[in-house]
């Protein structure tokens, strides 16, 4: 199993929207997929057409011994299943606090779940908290979405320093650029800027375009509604890059 969280420090930046479809497009290369909606928020949740709240606290949740199969729902996808969001996830670092340390408190939760699914994705809410470390503690790969302006570079950076104290390697963090917007100078400066600077910098973007954010009222991933706009192909492009630093045996 590879597990990814979907992490920004920034709120807006597409990190739910970008959740969802990578869940869509993982299911549909026929790999049980299971989509974790981590914010109280519960977008992820609302976009698969899910009813929130999981009949339990997060307390519960995270001890083991919880039902999983009761809280774990089917998504109208096959091999797409979801964990919806709950109010309680509110209270996560207050649960998560009682850990040993930031080891002990989402892992052990998701190692039952390793078994059932090839790729477990993590729609992160934004902030730095003591949530947000247990996620950089029990994901295989963070992937970074990033506006290509100048304060969401900066908060990039701050990430990659924080998270360089937490967890070692940063071959695990994965950035690329999303809500892109060709006409404006700047976005194009810094996309270029930083795809050349960067190594681990992804090739593929995920542009600003109004069929994304449609996503909204249609309630259904993009590739699925519209499978040959452009904003699919640019997630199915995006997707295609990823999945080798995902899932290191296709590569
Ligand atoms: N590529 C895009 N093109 C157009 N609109 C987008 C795009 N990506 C996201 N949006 C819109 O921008 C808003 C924020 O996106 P999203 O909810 O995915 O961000 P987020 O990082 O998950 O936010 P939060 O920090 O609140 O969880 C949403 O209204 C979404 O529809
Ligand atoms: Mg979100």
């Amino acid at each position: 199993v590879t597990i990814a969280g979907v992490y920004n420090i920034k709120g807006g930046v597409g990190k739910t929207t970008c959740a969802v479809n990578f869940a869509y497009l993982s299911a549909r290369d026929k790999r049980p997929t299971l989509l974790w909606d981590l914010d109280p928020q519960g977008s992820a949740t609302y976009y698969y057409n899910t009813e929130p709240g999981i009949g339990t606290s997060a307390k519960k949740l995270l001890k083991s011994g919880a039902d999983l199969q009761s809280v774990i729902r089917r998504t109208a996808y096959p091999q797409l299943d979801i964990l919806p969001a709950d109010f309680s996830y509110r209270k996560l670092d207050i649960v998560l606090k009682r850990a040993k340390s930031a080891k002990d408190g989402l892992r052990p939760f998701l190692e039952p779940l390793s078994r059932r699914y090839g790729l477990i994705i993590l729609d992160c809410p934004p902030g730095i908290t003591l949530l947000s470390e247990n996620i950089f503690h029990a994901v295989d790969v963070l992937l970074v979405p990033n506006i290509p302006t100048t304060l969401c570079l900066r908060s990039y950076v701050q990430v990659l320093s924080f998270y360089r104290q937490q967890v070692l390697s940063l071959d695990r963090i994965v950035p690329y650029f999303s809500m892109v917007e060709a006409r404006k100078r700047m976005h194009r400066e810094n996309v270029d800027f930083f795809t050349r600077k960067l190594r681990r910098m992804c090739r593929h973007t995920i542009p600003y375009l109004a069929d994304i954010e449609r996503m909204g009222l249609v309630r259904q991933p993009v590739p699925h509604y519209l499978p040959r706009s452009a904003a699919a192909r640019a997630f199915g492009a995006l997707w295609e890059e990823l999945r080798p630093r995902l899932f290191a045996a296709e590569s």
